[in-house]
C-alpha cells in the first residue's frame, strides 16, 4: 500500500492506473476509521482493480464552534486498517496542500443542502461539496463509495455530481452498526459510558418510527412526535431534528404516499449524533 501526501503524486498515480484501464474505487474519509469506513473500502476492493482511500479532516466543513480541533486523529492505526482492508493507495494531504494561501473558490451546494443538516450546520455542505469535488479531480476514480449513514451528504454529493457532470459513479453503502444498533461513527469515541447507553436513543426512535409505519400509521406529524418522545425518553438531551421526508428529494411530506426516510440529529451530552432509516413502503 502506497501512502502519498502531495496532490501531484496522488494524481500521477491514479492517472497512470486509469490509463492502464484499471477500474479505480475511491473512499474519501476524515480518518479515525472504524468498521463503517472499512466496509466501504472492502466493497471497493471487491468491485474495483485498485482502491484509493483519503484521510483528511476537512476544515471547511466544520462550523466555528464545532469539533474540528478535537476531531480524533489516529493515522497509524488507520493506515494499518486500510492495508488489511486491501487499499492500494492512501492520500493523506496536509491542510496547506488542499487549501494553500489564497484559496477562495468553493462549490455552491444544491438547494437540498439548505434543509435539515444545512439549518443546523450552515456552510457544512459547502465545505463537503468543495472537498469532495477537489478529491474527485485529484484522484480521478471510476466510482466513489459513500455511506448511507450520512444520508443527506450522499444526496447532496449525488446532486453535485449530476449537476456538474462529474465523470464518476456514486455508490451508496449500507450503514454498519454496533451489535446493539448504534450506528458506527468516529464521534462515538467522545461518549462516556452512560452517554453510550443514551446514544441508543436514535436507534430506538427509528425503531418506533418503523413500527408505526409497519402498523399502517401514515400521518407524518404523529410519527415525528413519537420519535421525539422516544429520543428524550431514552436519553437524548437536545434534538436538532427528527423528521420523515421524501427519500429522494428530502422534501417535507404530510402523509406517507411515497418512499420516505426518517432522519435524526440529536445531542447526547455534548456529542452530536446522526442516524437514519428508510421506511418500509
Ligand atoms: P467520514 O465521517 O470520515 O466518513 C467517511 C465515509 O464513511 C462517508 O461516506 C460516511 O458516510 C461513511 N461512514 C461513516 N460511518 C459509517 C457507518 N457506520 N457505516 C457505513 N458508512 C459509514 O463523511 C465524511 O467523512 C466527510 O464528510 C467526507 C465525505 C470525507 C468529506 O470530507
Amino acid at each position: 500500500m502506497k501512502v502519498v501526501s502531495t496532490v501531484a503524486e496522488a494524481y500521477a498515480l491514479v492517472d497512470h492506473w486509469r490509463r492502464g484501464s484499471m477500474r479505480i474505487g475511491l473512499v474519501p474519509t476524515m480518518g479515525a476509521l472504524h468498521e463503517g469506513h472499512y466496509s466501504l473500502v472492502r466493497r471497493s476492493v471487491s468491485e474495483c482493480d485498485l482502491t484509493v482511500a483519503t484521510i483528511f479532516v476537512n476544515p471547511t466543513q466544520f462550523g466555528p464552534h464545532e469539533d474540528f480541533g478535537k476531531y480524533p486523529r489516529t493515522l497509524d492505526e488507520d493506515l494499518e486498517g486500510l492495508k488489511s482492508a486491501g487499499a492500494a493507495l492512501v492520500f493523506t494531504p496536509s491542510q496547506s496542500a488542499l487549501y494553500p494561501e489564497g484559496f477562495s473558490t468553493f462549490i455552491e451546494p444544491p438547494s437540498i443542502a439548505a434543509i435539515l443538516e444545512g439549518v443546523h450546520r450552515p456552510g457544512h455542505f459547502r465545505g463537503v461539496a468543495t472537498i469532495v469535488t477537489k478529491l474527485f479531480q485529484i484522484l480521478p476514480a471510476n466510482v466513489a463509495y459513500f455511506g448511507l449513514k450520512d444520508y443527506q451528504q450522499l444526496v447532496v454529493i449525488r446532486r453535485v455530481v449530476e449537476d456538474l457532470n462529474l465523470p464518476i459513479l456514486i455508490q451508496p453503502c449500507e450503514t454498519v452498526r454496533e451489535r446493539d444498533g448504534l450506528a458506527m461513527s468516529s464521534r462515538n469515541r467522545y461518549l462516556s459510558e452512560l452517554e453510550r447507553l443514551a446514544a441508543l436513543s436514535l436507534h430506538r426512535a427509528l425503531n418506533v418510527a418503523e413500527k408505526m409505519v409497519t402498523r399502517g400509521c401514515c400521518v407524518v406529524a404523529e410519527i415525528e412526535q413519537a420519535m421525539e418522545k422516544e429520543l428524550y425518553a431514552s436519553g437524548a438531551n437536545h434534538i436538532d431534528y427528527a423528521r420523515l421526508v421524501d427519500a429522494e428529494t428530502l422534501a417535507t411530506m404530510t402523509s406517507l404516499t411515497q418512499p420516505c426516510v426518517a432522519l435524526i440529529a440529536a445531542f447526547v451530552g455534548s456529542t452530536r449524533l446522526i442516524d437514519n432509516r428508510l421506511m418500509p413502503y
